[in-house]
């Protein structure tokens, strides 16, 4: 196994005091390098590239069904802001920091927003502190824990955000790392069960209805390489994880296409978007 316990990896920013040094398996391919490859970013290794060379090879729509998750993220996050008012943010499965990151997002229309990233990945963890540049009105802060650790995500998220008032969970493309036998359902119930009246939901997940073939082809390519797999979803099935929520318009649908101007109705893409409100 390949392991970089120093600065090897030269992607990798130095250790500090508060930021000591990480752990990275560098043999196996992990989502966050995956994603951050199909992105144009970086932060990968050969592992990772190869992995995601293999999604490429069967649905090269991967690419733009990527960024458009990136564009639905920002978009959810303006409307959340501007529209419905909230100023904190629960970001589950953040990822390697990129363009329009959540905090910049939101502390662009109102610096006193404060959001918690939280990621299981060694590598988000080396980057956090691209995380941290908060607006100093508002305030953001970082977690190295596992989505199916709701007890401990939302401790921790407590020294940053108020749970008596709104939040937003963010769940962008992270439901699909986490198989059904970890019962990914309970731990969204858990997540909103935390959070009051007027809080929000967001969820992007890839399709398993939508150019079915080749995300079946894709999805058994890429479960062979990587660490963790992937379990892709029907309309239906991500539907249900808004069970008890009210969505918002324009409801549960390809991400592309929540809120954006001009709305694309001629490409389809394998990922849906959706943001429902907690009453
Ligand atoms: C596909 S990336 C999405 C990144 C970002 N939300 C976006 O949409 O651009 C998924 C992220 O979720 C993280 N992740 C996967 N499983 C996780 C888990 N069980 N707990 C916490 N983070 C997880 C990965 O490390 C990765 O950074």
């Amino acid at each position: 196994m390949a392991m970089v316990t120093d600065q090897r990896a030269w992607f990798l920013p130095a250790p500090t005091e508060e930021q000591p040094k990480v752990d990275v398996d560098t043999g196996v391919a992990h989502i966050a390098r995956v994603y951050n490859f199909w992105l144009g970013g970086k932060d990968n290794f050969a592992a990772d590239r190869e992995a995601a060379e293999l999604v490429i090879s069967s649905y090269p729509t991967v690419l733009a069904s990527v960024r458009a998750q990136r564009e639905f993220l920002g978009r959810a996050v303006q409307s959340l802001v501007t529209e419905a008012g909230i100023r904190q943010f629960l970001d589950v499965g953040t990822g390697l920091p990129t363009a329009s990151n959540t905090h910049e997002v939101a502390q662009l229309m109102s610096p006193d927003s404060r959001v918690v990233y939280v990621d299981n990945d060694p590598i988000v963890l080396a980057h956090a502190r691209a995380l941290l540049a908060s607006d100093p009105q508002g305030a953001t802060a970082y977690l190295d824990a596992d989505l199916r650790n709701t007890d401990e995500i939302l401790a921790q998220a407590a020294n940053t955000l108020d749970f008596s008032q709104p939040v937003a969970v963010m769940l962008v493309g992270v439901l699909h790392c986490v198989p059904d036998s970890d019962d990914p359902a309970g731990l969204v119930k858990r997540l909103l069960d935390a959070v009051p009246p007027g809080s929000y939901l967001v969820i992007a997940h890839p399709a398993n209805d939508i150019h079915a073939a080749q995300i079946g082809t894709a999805a058994n390519r890429l479960n062979q390489v990587m660490a963790n797999p992937v379990t892709m979803r029907s309309h239906a099935e991500v539907a249900s994880f808004f069970d008890g929520l009210d969505l918002v318009e324009p409801g549960l649908v390809q991400l592309h296409r929540w809120r954006a101007d001009p709305a694309d109705p001629d490409t389809e893409l394998a990922n849906y978007g959706g943001v429902a409100r907690k009453a």
